[in-house]
């Protein structure tokens, strides 16, 4: 067994912005680190790429928190602010160990599989030709705002049949929720995010659809029957889960080609290698970096360091996703690369449920991006700034030039 000495520092606000050069120090080092995260919580993150598929998949990593009594107070430094967390939201699936979470995932998985996400091409191919429309004659767009961001919300609040007069406001919420933003601002937010979702589950629940919710919603006596908070959790995890991500997913790669032309006029060249650069762009720069709390049910040895009972573990999904000894040449991007087993969407029961309308949507919106439109960034490329988010990891603007291709 190697023995490696676990690190222990603060990672200060740069981190967010330059991620990639602190997992190549860290791992460097060893797998798994010991950190204060930029808001003053104390973890360890596992950096490397086998250490990482162990600790998503290990059942001593446990994501019941309900369990761990006081867990992030516990690890917050002296000093570091509190930041609660609304209780309202998160009896969900990605919160529950077996038997809970196969009992929650059983009741939407038969929706999301990619048999049933290919039958919306056509509807998502439409969505991103009306966004794509609204670009024509203009220079100069916020590609977030313009494709990215509406692409992905309109398809999942259209799966889950939710009003879309309230998107933007939704869409404030959630990155509130999931920035590192001001208490006042968080309690504000889930106070206004369990209105509009309470108020969801009664619409469906006096007026029923054809959709998902409606179904979870009117669940009979002899079925599954979901709780109301059940409810509002599972509501709550699906329209989050189903927009923060694939807005970087987009913009994250789009990012990625305008840096590397080679690629980007591979890509024009040859469009079968779609799917293995949605997979490139999320190897190389994926949506979502230190989200993946769970905690050690007891002492658990990984990569020669032992990690005690009752802590805090993340796995860098942006880390193992760029370790060399999986990945040669991390750091380059190579859309014709074998990206088999990374890590963006997870490993083992909790990997992501909507991958499969993901990689869909992000391949629909990149190819016809790039059939309608010549795209160049917009500005210097300094001036691009990640969100300051330790869960995500997506910009904050994204601002191209267009010029269309006719
Ligand atoms: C779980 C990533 C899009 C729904 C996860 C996990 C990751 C992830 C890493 C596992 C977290 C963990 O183990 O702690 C992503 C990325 C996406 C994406 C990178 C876009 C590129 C979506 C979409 C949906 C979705 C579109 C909408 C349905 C979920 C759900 C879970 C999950 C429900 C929990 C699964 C479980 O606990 O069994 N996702 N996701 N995700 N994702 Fe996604």
């Amino acid at each position: 067994m190697q023995t490696t000495e676990a690190r222990f520092e603060k990672l200060g606000p740069e981190y967010q912005q330059e991620p990639h050069a602190v997992h190549e120090r860290l791992r460097a080092v060893g797998p798994v680190s010991e950190l204060v995260l930029p808001r003053g919580l104390k973890v360890w993150v596992v950096t490397r790429y086998e250490e990482a598929r162990i600790a998503l998949s290990d059942n001593r990593f446990s994501k019941d928190f309900s369990k761990a009594g006081d867990l992030f107070g516990r690890h917050l430094q002296p000093g570091a602010p509190r930041r609660e967390f609304d209780q309202s939201f998160a009896s969900h699936m990605l919160n529950s160990d077996p038997p809970a979470h196969n009992r929650l995932r059983k009741l939407v998985n038969k929706a999301f599989t990619a048999r049933r996400m290919e039958a919306l091409r056509p509807r998502i191919q439409e969505i991103t030709d009306q966004l794509l429309d609204e670009m024509v004659g203009k220079s100069e767009v916020d590609l977030l705002d313009a494709l990215a961001f509406p692409l992905p919300i309109t398809v999942i609040c259209e799966l889950l049949d939710v009003p879309m007069d309230q998107r933007d406001d939704f869409r404030v919420w959630s990155g509130t929720l999931l920035t590192d933003s001001k208490q006042e601002d968080v309690d504000a937010a889930a106070a206004s995010m369990y209105a509009f979702l309470a108020a969801l589950i009664e619409s469906k629940r006096a007026t029923p659809g054809d959709d998902i919710f409606s179904a979870l919603v009117h669940a009979s006596e002899d079925d599954d029957r979901l709780d109301q908070t059940e409810l509002i959790s599972m509501a709550f995890l699906l329209l989050v889960a189903g927009h923060e991500t694939t807005v970087n997913l987009i913009g994250n790669g789009v990012l990625a080609l305008l840096r590397n032309p080679d690629q980007l006029a591979a890509l024009r060249a040859d469009r079968s290698l779609l799917p293995g650069a949605v997979e490139e762009f999320l190897r190389l720069d994926g949506p979502i970096n230190l989200a993946t709390f769970r905690y050690t049910s007891e002492d658990v040895e990984l990569g020669g360091v032992t990690i005690p009972a009752g802590e805090i573990a993340l796995v860098s999904l942006l880390g193992a996703n760029r370790d060399p000894e999986k990945f040669p040449e991390p750091d380059r991007m190579d859309i014709t690369r074998q990206t088999g087993g990374h890590v963006a969407f997870g490993h083992g029961i909790h990997f992501c449920l909507g991958a499969p309308l993901a990689r869909l949507e992000g391949a629909i919106a990149v190819g016809s991006l790039l059939d309608r439109f010549d795209i160049e960034l917009a500005g210097e490329p300094e001036t691009l700034r990640w969100r300051e988010s330790t869960l995500l990891h997506g910009l904050e603007r994204f601002p191209v030039s267009l010029s269309d291709r006719g």
